[in-house]
């Protein structure tokens, strides 16, 4: 397979993304935690790289995104940063440093911006969170906004199933869009809704929208790295398009090396000294 050939080296910015969504360019987005993946993803010309609080998840063996901390995302931030030439780098703000209290919200993207060098955060929740927000964007941190599916709510939701398919969740759902960009949000991710109501939210507002699960309407695509590369099997929602069966293909490898040792066949005499 070819690699895209990149027109422009130019790096990614808040700025260009909205310029990307005024000439119809559709955005590409994902995510990475270490150095050696997000350095492969940059070269290949992703635009968005997202350290995203799923390592939690595929890192870290959890069962939701809840536990991980602060100091974790900032250790996968500033891993993914310095390997990071053009794309624009989001760091998640993790779960239980930015609700319910503004000054902690501001403190820990401080933190994120300080200590990783990311060019910008990005948080879950509408107007639950404008308060905090508000905040951070007041220290001139681009916050990127989050709604539909928001994994650090999945104890309220109770279920990963599609969001906003009623009336009044869709209603809010709306409403909220429409506040992050109001209060300056530079961007939106919309996960697991209907794609009728993701194309809708993202004709109306002029920041980029970018769905996972949210349909083909929408002003770009993020997955997570481990889904979409097939490292991670047990999981395929139905929105999900796997690109490699890298899981398989490092089984196989990692077996090929157990019988070589085993057999004595590795290393063999070039491959020592
Ligand atoms: O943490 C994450 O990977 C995310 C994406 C699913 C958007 O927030």
């Amino acid at each position: 397979m070819s690699v895209a050939k990149l027109d422009d080296n130019r790096k990614v910015t808040t700025h260009r993304l909205f310029e990307m969504k005024q000439r119809g360019e559709k955005i590409s987005m994902l995510t990475a935690y270490d150095y050696s993946m997000a350095k492969l993803i940059d070269q290949a010309g992703m635009d968005v790289i997202l350290v995203g609080d799923s390592a939690s998840n595929v890192m870290a063996g959890n069962v939701t995104t809840l536990p991980i901390t602060l100091d974790q995302m900032i250790y996968h931030g500033k891993s993914v940063v310095k390997a990071v030439k053009r794309a624009l780098v989001v760091v998640d703000l993790p779960f239980g440093t930015y609700q319910g209290n503004s000054k902690e919200a501001l403190a820990s993207a401080i933190r994120v911006m300080k200590e990783t060098h990311a060019d910008c955060i990005k948080l879950e929740g509408g107007a639950e969170v404008r308060e905090s927000i508000e905040r951070i964007l007041c220290a001139g941190i681009p916050v990127m906004g989050h709604l539909g599916l928001t994994p650090q709510s999945i104890n309220k939701f109770g279920t990963y199933t599609v969001r906003a398919r009623e009336e009044a969740e869709a209603k809010k759902l709306v409403e909220d869009a429409r506040l992050l960009q109001e209060i300056g949000c530079f961007s939106l991710v919309l996960e697991k809704i209907p794609a009728t109501l993701a194309a809708r939210v993202a004709s109306e507002l002029a920041i980029p929208v970018i769905g996972i699960g949210a349909g083909g309407g929408v002003d770009g695509q993020v997955l997570v790295m481990h889904d979409m590369l097939g490292i991670n099997q047990g999981f395929s929602p139905r929105f999900l398009r796997r690109y490699a069966n890298l899981g398989e293909e490092i089984t196989r490898g990692v077996q090929a090396y157990i019988e070589d040792v085993k057999s004595g066949d590795f290393p063999n005499e070039k491959e020592q000294y």
